[in-house]
């Protein structure tokens, strides 16, 4: 299962690296707005994916540890929701739409989303949420330095983000005995 995970993250980590193949941003070029807005859906739509599967875990986890671990959850999902509303707002600044379309949001996420083939599996499922995470921590990373001083808002929001995802490696990694 985590062997089958790593290669469907190699793929959807290249997909999203895609949007950041085309070079630097400049904030006096109008296309790039256009840009900022395609990457920034990718983001909403994978901070909706986490939250969905945080969700999803925390009612179904089972166990004696369950909840310590469903509470974690409860509050990762929180603070992902937090971050979907926050650059849903900010696409909207800029003009664009926020594509909150559930249709696509699937494949337009960097993230999986995974419920658990057995619900006392406590470890597996935070195995699973640490790598989604990591995922996230990489490629926010990526837009980081992407966005550079093309646009210092988004800029910022994305570095309050990665630091938001980074507690929640940490959390995970807490609890993770693997
Ligand atoms: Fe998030
Ligand atoms: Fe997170």
């Amino acid at each position: 299962m985590p062997n089958e995970f790593a290669i469907d993250i190699t793929r959807i980590r290249d997909d999203a690296r895609k949007h950041l193949e085309q070079g630097a941003l400049t904030s006096a070029d109008t296309t790039d707005v256009d840009r900022v807005v395609a990457v920034l859906n990718k983001v909403i739509a994978s901070e909706m994916v986490c939250y969905l599967r945080y969700t999803q875990n925390a009612i179904v986890a089972q166990g004696i540890h369950r909840e310590q671990v469903s509470a974690m959850f409860v509050d990762h999902a929180d603070e992902e929701l937090g971050h979907f509303q926050r650059v849903s707002d900010r696409i909207n600044q800029l003009g664009g739409t926020p594509d909150m379309n559930p249709a696509t949001l699937k494949e337009r996420a960097i993230t999986e989303y995974l419920e658990p083939e057995d619900p006392s599996d406590l470890q597996g499922m935070i195995r699973e949420n640490l790598l989604g995470e990591r995922v996230v921590i990489e490629v926010y990373t990526e837009i980081v330095h992407w966005l550079g001083d093309g646009d210092i808002t988004s800029r910022r929001m994305m570095e309050s983000l990665l630091k938001d995802e980074e507690d929640h490696a940490d959390e995970l990694n807490d609890l993770y005995e693997g």
